[in-house]
């Protein structure tokens, strides 16, 4: 007899014999009748034991959860009464005829359907007990199908789908590489790929215009929710492309893949320029859903008394900002917002609540008044459209601390007073970034990284380096980064001077990427592409707290694979081969 899947009986079969297999999830002995859930890949069936069959029933009665079994028996309609609506196969059972255990289990670690109370770090050391949850099955099979949804939307439009080499020679990329030793080549490296950057452009220097891969990268950053030491990006490239086209391709590809397994449908995503996101959320990642903006206040203070607001304000690189809710905060709160941005780097919280708005002298409350001047609270309460019952806060200090501690401040209140739509997913652009990034101690680093073509090209990217804007762009998803990409530099004489901007002079950069250097010469194609943090995309749409709920085997936040306790040591022989001294660091 042919094994049918669960999800294929239904009540046409109702008196036929079926033979189907799985795991038992649920094991009742109802005095005299047992019932075992089984569940395979497509869902659940119950089967009921009876006990006029004495060797089945006795043998049945061993069967314990997790076991795998093979049933064969009749269909039949449960009893009134005994109806499970909330499941697919809820109205039917199968009275079992003959039962073959094809592998016993030990009693599991863990109730399946307790993941929550075990920890992550059970679920993760048993990954292949937690990927039986529905749950987990159907996390993966989306991303399934999301990769079958990329394939085919690439194919149709003609792209090829080239792989890359993963082991590389290490280049600039912004995070640290993983090392892999060479064993032919003493003292010698591989660098796992961080991105597969530099090989996407050789490939459009060798001719192919569109490309597209899904692909491992490898970086060795400190890992988080939405981080993994090796991730998938889908990875694509073009030549002889505008911008406008790229971000157009991609956001059809996103609208495809939500309409296709959300069945969701989305207007074009909004494009806001990155210094208008900066200026709006201080942040070039916004979740969108948040309607919270911080509002700009430092041309109010410029000859103000209040020492906080001052001297930021006559500080070229320093930003003071207001963020208004309507809503009152208590003291104890503010106390904890307080402590919040201090983590973020801020020297203290300002605030202003407004009790009155028709009485800006003896309506407003906070301990700042006594510093501001009336015209300063005036202006204040025009740029702010003080009403009673708002609290406002306010950031001043050098732009990039603002920035960061108001924009978590933003957030942060944005969960706190429920502010955003949890069941929502926005999307937007981020466009026209600067192309580098300068700390308040004024180095510079690429926003994106250093293959990125400047707007205006060289004599821009000469003239004002630190002011320069990238032909770069990002796509946000509710306040993660999903994607970036950018048009690249097809000029040799550009790129060095990027490199030499970044400190890299033209030995170094001879040194360590002297054969990208030299592809550049012969004849490179505009082109640009883009590359999206799959995880990330695919967790977001399952409405997922972890990347790690959508990879089959992740590393913890720490890095380690708990199934399989890597990192770990190697042998003494196999260091020797690779000519590995290590030194213990306990010793
Ligand atoms: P970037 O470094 O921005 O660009 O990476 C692209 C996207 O990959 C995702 N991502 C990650 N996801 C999980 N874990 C990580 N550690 C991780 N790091 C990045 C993010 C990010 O938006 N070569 C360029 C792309 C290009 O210019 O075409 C690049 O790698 O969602
Ligand atoms: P102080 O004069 O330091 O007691 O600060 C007066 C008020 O300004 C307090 O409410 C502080 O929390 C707040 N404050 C201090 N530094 C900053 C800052 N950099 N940005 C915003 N508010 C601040």
């Amino acid at each position: 007899m042919e094994r049918t899947q669960i999800k294929n009986i239904s009540v046409k079969g109702i008196d036929s014999s079926f033979l189907i297999s799985g795991w038992v999830e649920k094991v009742r002995d109802h005095g005299g009748v047992i019932f075992l859930d089984i569940r395979d890949v497509s869902g659940l069936m119950q089967v009921v034991v009876e006990p006029d069959d004495e060797d089945l029933f006795k043998k049945s009665e061993f069967i314990r959860m997790s076991y795998v079994l093979e049933v064969k028996g009749i269909l039949r309609k449960r009893p009134e009464g005994t109806i499970n609506d909330s499941l697919a196969s809820g109205e039917l059972e199968i009275v079992s005829k003959e039962i073959n255990i094809l592998s016993k289990s030990k009693p599991l670690p863990f109730q399946l359907d307790e993941h929550t109370k075990v920890g992550e770090e059970v679920r993760l050391k048993y990954r292949y007990l937690d990927l039986r949850r529905p749950e987990m099955q159907s996390n993966l099979k989306i991303r399934s199908q999301v990769n079958h949804i990329i394939r085919s939307y690439f194919i149709e439009d003609q792209f090829i789908e080239i792989e890359t080499p993963m082991m590389a020679r290490a280049t600039p990329e912004g995070a640290r590489d993983f090392l892999v030793p060479s064993r032919l080549y003493n003292k010698k490296f591989y660098a796992l790929t961080q991105s597969p950057q530099l090989f996407k452009q050789m490939l459009m220097i060798g001719g192919f215009e569109k490309y597209f891969q899904i692909v491992r990268c490898f970086r060795d950053e400190d890992t988080r929710k939405d981080r993994q030491p090796e991730f998938t990006q889908l990875d694509i490239e073009l030549s002889f492309v505008k911008e406008e086209e790229i971000l157009n391709i991609s956001e059809r590809l996103i609208k495809r893949i939500f309409s296709e397994i959300l069945n969701l449908e989305f207007e074009d995503f909004q494009r806001i320029k990155h210094q208008d996101a900066i200026k709006d959320y201080g942040s070039d990642k916004p979740d969108f859903r948040n309607p919270l903006k911080l509002i700009d206040v430092k041309d109010i203070f410029e000859n103000s008394s209040f020492k906080v607001f001052a001297d930021p304000a006559k500080n070229e690189k320093a930003r003071i900002v207001a963020l208004k809710i309507k809503q009152e905060v208590s003291r104890n709160k503010i106390d904890e917002y307080t402590k919040f941005v201090g983590n973020f780097g801020a020297k203290g919280l300002a605030y202003i609540k407004v009790n009155d708005s028709a009485d800006l002298e003896k309506g407003l409350q906070s301990p700042i008044l006594k510093f501001l001047s009336e015209e300063e609270i005036s202006n204040l309460a025009k740029r702010l459209e003080f009403a009673t019952g708002d609290t406002i806060f306010f950031g001043a200090d050098h732009r990039n601390v603002v920035n960061y501690s108001m924009s978590a401040l933003r957030e942060k209140l944005g969960e706190d007073l429920n502010l955003i739509d949890l069941q929502a997913y926005k999307f937007g652009w981020i466009t026209d970034f600067p192309l580098f990034e300068e700390d308040i101690q004024g180095n510079l680093s690429p926003s994106h990284h250093p293959f990125t073509a400047t707007q205006g090209g060289l004599s821009a990217l000469k003239k004002d380096p630190a002011n320069a804007v990238a032909k770069a762009y990002d796509l946000i998803l509710n306040g993660s980064e999903v994607g970036g990409g950018s048009l690249r530099i097809n000029d040799l004489e550009e790129q060095l001077e990027v490199m030499s901007i970044l400190g890299i002079d033209k030995k170094e950069a001879d040194e360590k990427f002297g054969f990208f250097l030299e592809a550049l010469s012969y004849g490179c194609p505009p082109h640009g592409g883009i590359a999206f943090g799959l995880d990330r995309l695919i967790m977001l749409l399952c409405k997922q707290e972890s990347i790690r709920d959508v990879i089959a085997f992740p590393k913890t936040q720490s890095a380690t694979c708990l199934l399989s306790d890597a990192p770990s040591l190697i042998d003494q022989d196999q260091l020797d081969m690779l000519s590995i001294k290590v030194i213990d660091e306990d010793t």
